[in-house]
């Protein structure tokens, strides 16, 4: 491998998030969802020549911008676009908002598939719209499926406006397929339902699972949907928050383009820009050997879990480096829980409840980490619930 994802990085010194001073030091943080895996060399040395100039006045809107999320969709998926199809915005959910602001008027209604990522939730909300939930279902291996019936009533309500889509799914690690995705293509065409398709682990799937991205499906679908994209989940760069939305339909483009307009949320950064330019164009390799090594450490949960864990359930992950962890066996209250994997076990995940109720008695495991960090959070896991069954 070029790349060394095996190196321990000291993150409390780089202000992160996920590592916050007030951070107990004796436990493991594994919730946010970035990785502790340092970015590409090639990120790394664009960023300190440009550094080295000392003048960072506001920056040309060059078209590389667009040009490189195209390449990255053509390339990696092969899905070809138009570059001027691409919007910039500062991160993915802006675009949420966005699209709430263009095709929805206060009251309408939105359609999430929860347990989901909570701020799909939030910014329905908190921009005066209604969430009507589908949520998927755990079919007798742990994998979650799409409740088509209920999807349908939920879609067929004449107020429903948008469909907000994680695909892949945070947290429920599905890749989903064709035919689901097409399902869901013709529900929303049949009842005009806009597809905003969160493609932000777009680049996140194991072996035997691809990514599709929605809107390459067929020509009505791209012409009813917007795709998110965001190069910051797989080469750690959230923290210049720049993220990208592919929006086929002219109109839909332009209807996006005034409400980013009306709140002058146009304004680009330089390191922004230049960290998402590099990822798309120059760093193919470093996706291919993180979810190489991402993929063993994927396997070495699952073996843990299923051999030496088996009251915790785990089923097969199909995409994203946030395992879903059924806790359910483990007969907690959802504080207890909490306190368990906090306390305890001296592991720091993020509670499960706060993707939606569905999420009660599961706990979500970042496992983008050197594989020496996994082990040792597994075997804290196995040593705490142990001492469970003594109590
Ligand atoms: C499904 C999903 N969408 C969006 C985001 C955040 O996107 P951004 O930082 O680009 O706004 C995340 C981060 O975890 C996510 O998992």
């Amino acid at each position: 491998m070029k790349h060394n994802f095996d190196e321990l990085i000291d993150r409390r010194v780089s202000e992160c998030k996920k590592y916050e001073p007030s951070y107990p030091k004796d436990v493991i943080p594994m919730w946010i969802a970035d990785t502790d895996f340092a970015v590409p060399e090639e990120i790394a040395e664009a960023i300190q020549k440009r550094a080295e100039h000392p003048c960072f006045g506001y920056p040309v809107e060059s078209f590389e911008f667009e040009r490189a999320a195209a390449r990255w969709e053509k390339v990696r998926f092969g899905w070809e676009i138009d570059p001027e199809w691409v919007k910039y915005s500062n991160g993915v959910l802006p675009f949420l908002m966005y699209a709430i602001r263009a095709f929805a008027y206060p009251g309408d209604k939105v359609v999430i598939q929860p347990p989901v990522y909570p701020p799909f939730q939030a910014i329905t909300k908190n921009n005066g719209c209604q969430l009507l939930t589908n949520p998927l279902i755990q079919d007798d291996n742990g994998k979650y499926q799409i409740d088509f019936e209920d999807l349908e009533e939920k879609l067929k309500d004449p107020r429903t406006k948008l469909f907000f889509m994680s695909n892949p799914h945070n947290p429920v690690m599905r890749a989903f397929t064709l035919e689901e995705l097409t399902r869901i293509g013709e529900l929303c065409l049949k009842y005009h339902v806009i597809v905003i398709a969160d493609e932000i682990h777009c680049d996140l799937t194991y072996k035997g699972y691809h990514h599709i991205p929605f809107a390459s499906i067929s020509e009505e679908f791209a012409q009813n949907s917007m795709v998110l994209i965001n190069p910051s989940k797989t080469f750690n760069i959230a923290g210049f928050r720049t993220g990208a939305a592919i929006i086929p339909n002219k109109k839909m483009r332009d209807n996006i383009q005034i409400i980013i307009e009306d709140n002058k949320n146009y304004g680009r950064t330089i390191f922004g820009m230049l960290s998402f330019i590099t990822a798309y164009t120059e760093c193919d390799y470093y996706a291919d050997e993180m979810m190489d090594y991402l993929e063993e450490n994927k396997n070495y949960i699952v073996d843990f879990i299923r051999n030496r864990i088996p009251k915790i359930k785990l089923a097969e992950p199909e995409a994203t480096y946030l395992l879903w962890l059924d806790c359910r066996d483990l007969q907690m209250t959802q504080p207890e829980l909490k306190t368990f994997f906090f306390e305890k076990a001296k592991l720091g995940l993020n509670d499960g409840a706060t993707f939606g109720i569905e999420g009660t008695g599961f706990m979500r495991m970042n496992i983008a980490c050197p594989r020496a960090t996994l082990v040792e959070a597994l075997n804290r896991l196995e040593k705490a619930v142990n001492e469970l069954n003594k109590c």
